[in-house]
């Protein structure tokens, strides 16, 4: 199973700290961002990995990722995205890569404290797609799973007045054929080719299970949730 780690996007949001460096490689605490996510993979198995990303500072992941050993990958390539045409766009980079293979996404402004494993092995048995949920004070911030009898209803993204407050995290297990949903998705009304439309698409064809993960989870691309993701992890590094 391949891993894909999405780091794409402009990061206009962490102005004017994004206009030296990709947002991805801000410090989190003692580490750049986007060693998390990376690290979330490896624990869970993955040993070789897409990295997608854009913008001016794209080289800069080279600087520190190189062939990605330090981090424990064998292989790690590199995918470059044009402008911010959204989650799924940076996606369907992978592709070339991934092949006909399942694989893991995870996006570069996750930090997430549970060991995935589980969820993973639990996947590989299942196939399809599986997202990953947390209950969250503030989940008009998110894509939102409504869960009715036990199952996904629904997925919302970013509703106004959302109807539970389980947020999909930037975790997502999806078999090949989601390159052959991302073919049929429109932009959405903020001109992003969306996850969550993918997501959607596979509760349609009855293809996608969930599970809720327990431990702390942010994302780090606004300040506010770039300071919490930064005490978030001096917490557990002083514990
Ligand atoms: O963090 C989880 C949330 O991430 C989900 O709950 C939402 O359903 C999902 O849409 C997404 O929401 P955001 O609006 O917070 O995503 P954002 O635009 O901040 O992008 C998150 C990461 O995705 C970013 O750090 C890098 C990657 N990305 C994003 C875009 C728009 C790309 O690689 N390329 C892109 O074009």
């Amino acid at each position: 199973m391949k891993g894909v780690v999405l780091a794409g996007g402009l990061g206009t949001r962490l102005h004017p700290l994004t206009k030296i460096t990709n947002k991805h490689l801000l410090p989190v605490y003692n580490q750049p961002m986007i060693y998390y996510p990376i690290q979330t993979l490896v624990q869970a198995g993955i040993r070789e990995l897409v990295l997608v990303t854009g913008g001016h500072f794209a080289g800069h992941f080279l600087n520190l990722l190189s062939n990605g050993k330090d981090l424990g990958l064998d292989v790690i390539n590199y995918a470059y995205q044009e402008g911010e045409g959204g989650i799924a766009a940076a996606l369907r980079l992978a592709h070339v890569f991934t092949k006909d293979e399942p694989m893991i996404v995870i996006l570069g402004d996750n930090i997430i404290e549970d060991d995935i494993t589980p969820f993973v092995q639990n996947f590989r048995k299942e196939l399809g797609a599986k997202i990953l949920l947390k209950e969250v004070p503030d989940p008009q911030r998110f894509g939102v799973a409504e869960i009715e009898n036990g199952k996904i209803a629904r997925i919302v993204e970013k509703p106004k007045q959302p109807k539970s407050n389980l947020a999909v995290i930037g975790v997502y297990m999806y078999d090949a054929h989601v390159f052959e949903i991302i073919r049929t998705l429109k932009p959405s009304d903020r001109g992003e080719l969306e996850i969550t439309d993918v997501n959607n698409a596979y509760l349609h064809e009855g293809k996608l299970t969930y599970d809720v993960i327990k431990g702390a989870w942010t994302d780090a691309g606004t300040f506010e949730s770039l300071y919490r993701a930064t005490r978030l992890v001096a917490e557990k590094e002083q514990r």
